[in-house]
């Protein structure tokens, strides 16, 4: 029987151990997971291989057993890292080489030969892990960043099998990429894959000029199939992801989502009534996010409310602006322009000062790769950011951010979304960003207005929302100001056209036009290699 297998750095599930010893699955956060996620439960005969979230030797023989059956229950095969590897290939090579420089960061990249020897390292674990499960009529799909000399490592042992390769973040300029040592072994990594994907015509431009000019006896023909030296072929082509539109559409109209929307409606002042279903969505959400602690709305007590409605009407009655809510929702990521985007709010805020006691910015950004230390520093400054705005222009009884660091299920954050008058999403560099189409799914039918970067592959697709330059503090500023100003009538047809799209890319769509272009290309290299 043939199968897909996916391979990638996590698998959709991680593994946390607990302070009582035992182990809880969490589901994970990230573009990948959300696009994958659907057609791996959806299909009966695809497996996904990946790194467990733990360390063997944080766990007994039994217990490791336990765990494999778990796993196996989800049709999910785990690789156990130890600490060291972990170090050197994701928080080392992954994420604090290879994530800089293809962000545009490379200021950031460090070059550190010991990192790219556990990359190679854990690669070669992947392989090994896969080559005793590997059939002849299987098909590979390997995704992103952590893995680009896998389809190298297969294609030796098994010349014939499918092997397809998805990068789920930006590929940079041809001299960015020709800045890393090890450039050169990464592109022939990744040119042993029959199909190459990339989210945007521009990245896979950059791919191509980068093989161009380390492999000058390279050539690539129109339909974007390059020919290596030694004869081998690899299609590259544009395959933008999509989201599951119809699950964010109905999750955000099920009973919890609209609870949390009243809720957060309820405490930025736009309706006086459902504190108490919100009260307990909240309780329900947290309780699905039992691993973490302490609840952001435990100091809005219900006594408080006279005063938060009196210091509402004082300001009110200075303007008569109606009460909007922002939202956004991201991992913390320095990629993500938290800092920049705080700094436009605040600008907001100063210059037009009318918003005071109007606006509210629901802000989830859940930490992420915490061993790494530039996101640590980040964590700090956008602690600090929030505190500086809050500080400065709080009032008794109104707070301009709502900072959550806590990771939610798809319920609250889809009552998030639903709640925003606009999605402020503002990354200075991102491959596609889904939470961009998310929240216009949380919208179907209705306004609700987006504020989108021009550096994310969704800036292509999206041209309907207000597309800024995040690194221009004034222009967010101002386009925030008018996304909010804007009239219901002018953000439904804004959205009417950008959903009707996102109705149709959707992730079951992404996948499947990539598999099926994966499987003509390779029966394609099979009859010309027996001709
Ligand atoms: P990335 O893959 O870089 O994290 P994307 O925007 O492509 O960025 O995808 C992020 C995915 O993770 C989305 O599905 C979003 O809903 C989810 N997500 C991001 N941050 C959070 C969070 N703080 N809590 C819950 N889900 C989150
Ligand atoms: O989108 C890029 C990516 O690395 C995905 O592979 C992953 O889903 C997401 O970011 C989260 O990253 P991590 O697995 O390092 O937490």
């Amino acid at each position: 029987m043939s199968r897909l297998i996916i391979v990638s750095n996590r698998l959709p599930v991680s593994l946390d151990a607990t302070e009582d010893g035992s182990y809880s699955l969490r589901q994970n956060v990230g573009g990948l997971a959300t696009a994958l996620g659907p057609y791996h439960k959806a299909h009966r005969d695809c497996l996904w291989v990946g790194w467990s979230g733990i360390s063997p030797h944080q766990c007994s023989q039994e217990d490791l057993q336990d765990i494999q059956q778990a796993y196996k229950d989800r049709r999910c095969l785990p690789i156990f890292l130890s600490q060291e590897e972990i170090d050197g290939y994701y928080d080392g090579f992954s994420n604090n080489t290879l994530w800089p420089l293809f962000h545009d960061f490379s200021h950031e990249a460090q070059f550190n030969p010991d990192d790219w020897d556990m990359y190679q390292t854990v690669n070669r674990r992947f392989a090994q892990a896969l080559e005793p499960i590997i059939n002849k009529d299987d098909t590979i799909w390997i995704q992103d960043y952590h893995l680009m000399l896998l389809p190298q490592m297969l294609r030796k042992r098994f010349p014939e099998v499918s092997i397809g390769w998805f990068l789920h973040i930006p590929f940079p300029s041809e001299e960015i990429f020709r800045s890393l040592p090890w450039s050169r072994e990464i592109l022939e990594g990744v040119l042993s894959a029959n199909l190459l994907g990339f989210h945007t015509t521009d990245f896979v431009s950059s791919f191509i000029a980068s093989v161009g000019r380390i492999f000058p006896e390279s050539s690539v023909n129109q339909d974007g199939l390059i020919e290596m030296p030694d004869g081998h072929h690899a299609a590259v082509d544009a395959f933008p992801i999509g989201i599951d539109y119809n699950l964010y559409a109905r999750t955000s109209r099920s009973g919890l989502a609209q609870d949390m929307r009243r809720g957060i409606e309820f405490s930025a002042g736009k309706s006086k009534s459902h504190f108490h279903s919100f009260m307990s969505a909240e309780g329900d959400a947290a309780a699905e996010a039992a691993s973490q602690e302490g609840s952001w709305w435990s100091h809005h007590h219900l006594e408080d409310q006279p005063e938060l409605d009196l210091s509402r009407s004082a300001t009110a009655s200075i303007n008569q602006k109606e009460n909007k809510i922002i939202v956004s929702v991201d991992r913390l990521d320095y990629t993500k322009g938290l800092p920049e985007r705080l700094k436009a709010f605040g600008l907001m805020l100063e210059k037009y000062p009318e918003w005071t006691g109007h606006v509210t910015y629901y802000l989830l950004a859940t930490p992420s790769r915490e061993d790494v230390a530039s996101y640590r520093e980040l964590k700090a400054q956008v602690d600090e950011l929030v505190g500086r705005i809050n500080g400065r222009f709080s009032l008794l009884a109104w707070t301009p951010i709502h900072y959550i660091t806590r990771s939610l299920s798809i319920k609250p954050v889809c009552g998030i979304y639903a709640a925003g008058d606009v999605a402020l999403v503002t990354p200075l560099r991102d491959g596609m960003n889904l939470v961009a189409k998310e929240y216009l799914a949380c919208h179907d039918g209705r306004e609700g207005s987006l504020v989108l970067s021009n550096m994310c592959g969704a800036a292509d697709e999206l041209t309907d929302a207000f597309i800024v330059n995040p690194y221009d503090i004034d222009m967010v500023c101002e386009a925030l100001h008018k996304a909010l100003e804007i009239s219901p009538q002018e953000a439904c047809a804004r959205n009417v056209r950008m959903q009707a799209r996102l109705k149709v890319r959707t992730a079951a769509n992404w996948s499947q036009t990539f598999l099926e272009t994966l499987r003509q290309v390779t029966t394609a290299g099979m009859s010309e290699k027996r001709i």
